[in-house]
């Protein structure tokens, strides 16, 4: 096995499915990062969205109200708060659960990157101009004959597929998704039925996204959306931290030395959470503290962010581990060793959970904020208690935080579920009612 910065303790629990918080050692340590995206394709992304904004607001109408923004809400869960929380500060809920046409985190990083193709391939044809302000032409009858000349490819466990084949579909372009063996039944048949073409996997995500490698290597027509190593959909994904400074601002949240802003990501193969960790590190400094949280049967994001520099990272199969999970998104067995090199200095840790414990999360969510998320989303919500461990506690020691705890911000970043079909949703939440049940039981008997 690749050498781990992990102490011996940490990597029993791994291997012994028991849940942990791992902080990771190169937070800070610029060195141990050497991918060094750069902020002005941080901002080329928010501009090239702004200029898409009157296409996507024609195909999409859900967009309507927002002019063409994709974007949720940032919503205050006080209920929440108050059961959660006995670390100090205020929750807040990043609601990409709810985020429009694709229903899932994954939709600003997939959108962005068939949007950068689509506008290659227009300034190539002459159907739009360096300086055009937008880019509605993409939308004409012309724009749509070229783009069906090309398919756009994609391996997913399921929510990247939803946001590539809606926008591919969308403006024009055929689609192929190779969707793992977890991705669920829905997330294919909303894709079929959008004409998009579904090819499934009895194997893991690292498999589906092969196959789907491999098919675009064949010609030159074929155009392929790599979650491994993309740089066009990390940007897609930061853009979310410059809409969410806003939203702080303007829910009068400060963020600063005497005001730390905590963010919990839920991570598989980590672009989506490692491109909102870029975003936020870039806006925020030392003031934000983002940590990942995985399901313990695959921490893939801890073991590629505990290996070292410009090498491969450590699968979970290495250890032993085997993915069996509910959590379908953040069932990935090896991280993106882009991200890892690209985000390790920025990253404060990594915590585990159990299935049980996001069921949990999953039941307090609707209960008490009525909020629906996929399970996937739910362990988010576990950020507060994990810096009340041992280990949280002694991040806010080495960082001198405790005195600031009460003017805290907490977000939990829900990443996905509006587009979970009502029966699929309800037996998700009878398995957490159950759980949660049980949770009262066991503690009342203590
Ligand atoms: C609901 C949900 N949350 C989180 C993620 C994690 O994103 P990433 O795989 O980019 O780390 C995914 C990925 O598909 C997802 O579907």
């Amino acid at each position: 096995m690749r050498k781990l910065n992990i102490t011996e303790s940490d990597l029993k629990d791994i291997q012994q499915c028991k849940p942990l918080t791992w902080l990771n050692t190169a937070y800070q340590n610029t060195q141990a990062a050497p991918v060094k995206p750069k902020s002005k394709a941080l901002y080329e992304a928010q501009n090239r969205l702004q200029r898409f904004a009157p296409l996507l607001a024609e195909l999409f109408p859900e967009l309507e109200h927002s002019k063409g923004l994709i974007e949720s809400p940032l919503v205050r869960a006080d209920n929440l708060n108050s059961q959660i929380n006995f670390i100090g500060g205020s929750l807040f809920l990043k609601t990409d659960n709810d985020l429009p046409v694709a229903g899932s985190i994954k939709a600003r990083g997939g959108i962005h990157e068939v949007l950068c193709f689509a506008q290659a391939l227009g300034l190539k044809q002459g159907l739009i101009h360096e300086n055009d302000t937008s880019f509605l032409n993409l939308g004409s009858a012309d724009a749509k004959k070229l783009f069906n000349k090309y398919t756009i490819i994609v391996g997913s466990t399921g929510n990247l597929g939803l946001s590539i084949g809606v926008i591919g579909s969308a403006l024009g372009f055929k689609t192929v998704v190779h969707m793992s063996s977890d991705a669920k039944q829905w997330k294919k048949q909303r894709l079929r039925s959008r004409g998009v073409t579904v090819i499934e996997h009895q194997a893991d995500y690292a498999v589906a996204v092969d196959a789907g490698r491999k098919e675009a290597q064949a010609s030159a027509f074929k155009y392929f959306v790599d979650d491994e190593r993309s740089p066009e959909l990390f940007m897609g994904y930061a853009v979310a931290a410059l809409r969410l400074k806003e939203q702080l601002s303007a829910a009068a949240r400060i963020v600063d030395a005497k005001h730390p802003l905590f963010v919990y990501l839920p991570a598989g193969v980590g672009g989506a959470p490692g491109g909102i960790t870029f975003g936020l590190k870039l806006l925020f400094g030392d003031h934000v503290h983002c940590f990942f949280a995985e399901p313990i049967q695959a921490p893939c994001m801890l073991l590629g962010m505990a290996g070292e520099p410009n090498s491969p990272p450590t699968s979970i199969y290495e250890l032993g581990l085997n993915i069996d999970t509910d959590a379908d998104g953040l069932a990935v067995g090896t991280a993106s060793q882009w991200v890892c090199d690209a985000t390790r200095d920025l990253l404060a840790g990594v915590f585990t959970a159990t299935d049980e414990k996001l069921y949990e999360q999953l039941y307090l969510l609707n209960t008490l904020e009525n909020i629906k998320v996929e399970p996937s989303s739910a362990i988010a919500c576990l950020g507060m208690h994990m810096l009340n461990t041992e280990k949280g506690k002694a991040y806010l020691t080495a960082h001198k935080l405790h005195d600031s705890m009460e003017d805290s911000t907490h977000i939990a970043w829900l990443t996905g579920g509006s587009f979970v079909p009502k029966e699929e949703y309800n037996s998700y939440l009878n398995k957490a009612k159950f759980i949660h049940e049980q949770f009262l039981t066991q503690s009342m008997s203590l």
